[in-house]
């Protein structure tokens, strides 16, 4: 064991210093520090609850309020000396406050423990950060309206199994992503509802024996509600699991959309381009243009799954109250959050600039027999009972595969080889448009329908 002397705030009731290296090990400061601003506002409202509750002098309360907002300076400026001996940010900065105080640093941590300040600060962290996500969240579904809306008209395959099965519209498809995006905006706003209740005032797990005014700190600090239990306040993590299903489900998202927009910038396709800002090239094949933002994006959503799991292997063998397991909540949960922002902010910065290349879409859906349906539906508009209609189409898409005729290519005669039922009136529905057009109801892929989805759409996010 090491000798080597360590600081330690608590080091009243030991005989040895801590070891080095375990000072090291149980040091948090290297990912705690980016918790510094919103530590020094949990800090700056318990010092002006304690002055209400005639704890502190409202000049020991002054002295700390404009300490703490000088440190924030230093912190901000690069001035700041993080200790890795002094574990993490709430020992840092209330050690800095004691050194250009004195006596009153001291008192600040009065009434309150480490355990509801981290608490305190990590929900006043990941409220900002769901916000700023909110945000990109938003941006992103603009793009998407806007995009649409352009692109309304704009056919392309739709695919079951990757294989050309119905026409749709390429603005249909992209509001299919609207929707994802929607529900994940819902999702975060409730987790922000759940995050946004106030830990503060559990002090180490049982409450504290001074007047404390929680109602105070809540509302200085903007939490929506008070935490109803302390022994619940310094150990529940549900709120950052809670973010991290959230996130994992908005990644799924984006993952899915980036596997599409492989697939449609591959050759093979040929759907859309993506500005070359978005991609990058390969250093040995001269001919790449490589879909690098999607596929990082979708790489990366197995961060967030790993964070979730983490999360919630690390929770369930907890017993009540504070353990120091909990430290191990924050860099996966950090991490996942940046992964969400910065995902959705490429997603949101690319999405308006994708190009359709809408002759090569539509020759895609012209292909590959995608008005069979439209054919089994105009047949049992004239009397067929539906499984007679899907066997008769098949014969005739078996006979368009022999000869290499899509069914819009067939004569008449030729199609009525299949049923004499079928007249002239049935190249109407034969035609892509005749196909998309004929899915006129709310939620189908008929232009008309697209128009009147983008305004909802222009309604709800006028609406946050
Ligand atoms: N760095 C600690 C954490 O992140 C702060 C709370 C420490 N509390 C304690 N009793 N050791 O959880």
């Amino acid at each position: 064991m090491s000798s080597e002397k360590t600081n330690q705030s608590w080091g009243g009731r030991f005989s040895e210093p801590v070891d080095a290296f375990v000072a090291r090990f149980t040091a948090s400061v290297d990912f705690d520090k980016r918790l510094y601003r919103h530590d020094i506002l949990g800090s700056q409202a318990h010092a002006r609850m304690l002055t209400q509750a005639g704890v502190l002098s409202e000049a020991e309360r002054d002295a700390i309020v404009a300490g703490l907002d000088e440190i924030r300076s230093e912190i901000e400026a690069g001035t700041f000396e993080w200790r890795v001996d002094l574990e993490d940010v709430h020992m840092n900065i209330e050690a800095r406050l004691t050194e250009r105080l004195g006596v009153v640093g001291k008192k600040l941590h009065t009434g309150r423990s480490r355990n509801d300040q981290v608490a305190t600060d990590i929900r006043l962290w990941l409220r900002d950060e769901i916000d700023a996500i909110l945000a990109e969240l938003n941006r992103l579904q603009q793009g998407l309206l806007q995009l649409a809306e352009a692109e309304a008209d704009t056919i392309m395959p739709g695919f079951t199994h990757l294989q050309t099965a119905q026409p749709v519209t390429f603005g249909h498809h992209l509001l299919a992503w609207f929707e994802m995006l929607s529900r994940d905006h819902e999702r975060l706003v409730d987790c922000r509802k759940r995050v946004n209740r106030m830990p503060l005032g559990s002090a180490a797990l049982a409450g504290t024996t001074y007047p404390i005014q929680r109602q105070v700190t809540c509302e200085l600090l903007g939490f929506e509600a008070i935490g109803g239990n302390s022994l619940d306040g310094v150990s529940d993590r549900d709120f950052a699991i809670e973010f991290c299903a959230a996130a994992s489900l908005a990644m799924m998202h984006l993952s899915r959309f980036s596997e599409e927009l492989v697939l449609w910038t591959s050759a093979q396709f040929q759907f859309i381009d993506l500005p070359d800002r978005f991609c990058t090239g390969s250093s040995i094949m001269p001919q790449k243009k490589n879909p690098d933002v999607p596929e990082l994006v979708r790489g990366k959503t197995g961060r967030v799954f790993g964070a979730l799991t983490g999360l919630l292997t690390l929770m369930k063998g907890q017993p009540l109250a504070y353990n120091k397991d909990n430290q191990e909540d924050k860099e996966p949960l950090f991490d996942a959050a940046d992964t969400l922002r910065d995902s959705l902010r490429a997603f949101a910065d690319m999405v308006p600039a994708i190009k359709p290349r809408r002759e090569i879409m539509r020759e895609a859906a012209r292909r590959g027999f995608s008005t069979a349906t439209d054919l089994a539906d105009y047949l049992v508009r004239k009397g067929l009972p539906f499984r007679d209609c899907h066997e008769i189409v098949g014969h005739a898409v078996k006979y368009g595969v022999d000869s290499g005729k899509d069914l819009a290519e067939m004569s008449l005669d030729e199609l009525r080889r299949f049923s004499d039922q079928i007249e002239q009136d049935v190249f109407a529905v034969l035609t892509l448009e005749g196909s998309v057009n004929a899915r006129d109801h709310i939620g189908g892929t008929a232009p008309a329908q697209v128009r009147a989805a983008v305004k909802r759409g222009l309604e709800l996010l006028a609406k946050r």
